[in-house]
């Protein structure tokens, strides 16, 4: 197991190696309170924040969706997820992970598992070019909502059942449902229990961006072949190491801590820069968890705080092209984290030519992940010498096992974040203001006060429209 750990390197977070703007040990030792607060709250708090107990309490959920994934890889060629936010970022991340790019248009990679779209916004084109291109009678329809009144979600659900409905019949629609929701609160668990649709839960202590562990996360990638008990072992390994108090032992501890510091010295962008094309959305995923958790109004006493960090999501080596002559010149606001992989599935030789031209032959005869590798040392050179705060996480390979570390680490590093930064990191108030006013505008009984406060907004000013 040891040999699959992922590990994290903070080298370049320090002054001593990044200079005048690095961290240095004593700025940890000046908030020992803090992070001493910090750490009991967690254990204080662990009985309220059950996602922490996904890797460990879901023995019956995962044979029930193994059975389910069984008979849906049997009737069905494709699955679509419809959910937003934690309920779309999350599969979308580790099917990417654990799958080519090129799954759904390679039968022999899928082998007998279905084709998956997520379909996490409500675009109309994309939504009838999606129905366009699924097949109603060998398609299930995976509809994910945490609250079961998400709008976006819910819309997408009604569309879905009418046209199931209206081209299948009511009793056959029922087959190509499955919900993923609340046990008992909500639209969407007494809609899926009235119509008798298969349906998962999501436990109570979860939300939607640490839901990825739950059936939120579990039913597509095992529909998909994804081994779900490995990447819940995964999570219970790190779950380990993220009980150890050393916070030089404890990956999400340290990684939040220093990007705490890095806050108070102005470092208010977050960039993850994945180096493998299989970890590009886990930035996004981790975009959202890191985003809504910490950028808060208001800390725990009520006081005005506007915290949190901006992330930035970047692709190595695509965005050395784009994104990296900023991150090495530009302002020192911005703390990098580069995720590597030191070992790939598979490799492609640069064969060995124009040995003659030395600005090209040097390439030859080594293989593109030696290159690929080699330039994300460069850039944590570049970055480095450049007196930029950055770390590097890598996994010895990407499979479950390491995936599952990885998410729950920085799901970990993100609740004690919220800790040193005295905020709740389970809410979301901002969102909700949004989800309100859309209610409000589509004339939502009981948002008709919300609706006349928008109403009374000043008009815009025509001459500021261009
Ligand atoms: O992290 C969150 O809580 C949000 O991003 C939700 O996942 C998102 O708003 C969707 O909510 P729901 O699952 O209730 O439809």
């Amino acid at each position: 197991m040891k040999d699959l750990k992922i590990k994290l390197d903070v080298n370049n977070m320090l002054k001593e190696f990044v200079g005048a703007d690095g961290i240095i040990l004593s700025d940890i030792d000046n908030i020992k309170n803090k992070i001493d607060g910090a750490i009991k709250a967690m254990e204080t708090k662990r009985s309220r924040m059950e996602w922490r107990d996904l890797p460990h309490n879901q023995a019956d959920v995962v044979q029930d969706i193994l059975a389910f994934s069984k008979e849906v890889r049997q009737k069905f060629e494709a699955l679509v997820v419809f959910g937003i936010g934690g309920s779309a970022l999350g599969p979308i991340a580790l099917q990417q992970a654990i799958h080519s790019p090129f799954y759904n248009v390679c039968a022999s990679q899928r082998a007998e598992n279905p084709k998956l779209f997520v379909a996490d916004n409500i675009d109309p084109v994309t939504m009838s070019r999606l129905l366009s291109v699924v097949d109603l009678k060998k398609t299930l329809f995976s509809v994910v909502s945490k609250s079961g009144s998400t709008s976006e979600t819910m819309a997408q659900f009604m569309i879905i059942k009418d046209i199931l409905e209206k081209n299948l019949g009511k009793e056959a629609a029922k087959n190509h449902l499955v919900c993923t929701t609340d046990k008992e609160n909500g639209n969407l668990i007494k809609i899926a229990k009235a119509e008798g649709y298969k349906t998962f839960y999501i436990p109570g202590g979860v939300g939607g961006r640490f839901s990825q562990l739950c059936p939120v996360g579990l039913l597509p990638a095992a529909i998909c072949g994804i081994d779900i008990e490995k990447l819940l072992a995964g999570a219970a390994y790190m779950d380990e190491l993220c009980q150890n108090e050393n916070i030089w032992e404890n990956p999400a501890y340290i990684y939040a801590i220093l990007h705490y510091i890095a806050m108070k010295k102005d470092k208010n962008i977050s960039v993850m820069m994945p180096y493998a094309d299989s970890l590009r959305f886990i930035s996004d995923w981790y975009a959202q968890l890191w985003a809504e958790s910490l950028g808060k109004k208001f800390d725990n006493d009520g006081k005005v705080v506007n915290v949190g960090q901006t992330p930035v999501k970047a692709l190595g080596v695509t965005d050395q092209h784009s994104q990296v002559q900023l991150y090495v010149e530009g302002p020192y606001d911005k703390v990098l984290v580069l995720v590597g992989v030191d070992k790939f599935p598979v490799d492609v030789e640069i064969p060995v030519s124009f040995a003659d031209v030395p600005s090209l032959g040097f390439l030859g005869g080594h293989s593109l992940s030696e290159l690929l590798i080699a330039e994300q040392k460069a850039t944590e050179y570049a970055l480095q010498q450049a007196g930029r705060m950055n770390m590097t996480i890598t996994l010895p390979e990407v499979n479950e096992f390491t995936v599952g570390q990885l998410l729950y680490m920085l799901e970990v590093a993100t609740a004690f974040a919220g800790e040193l930064l005295n905020i709740d990191a389970f809410d979301q108030p901002g969102v909700e203001e949004g989800k309100n006013a859309t209610y409000a505008y589509f004339g939502r009984p009981g948002y008709e006060a919300k609706k006349a406060e928008m109403d009374a907004q000043p008009a815009k000013n025509p001459k500021y429209i261009i």
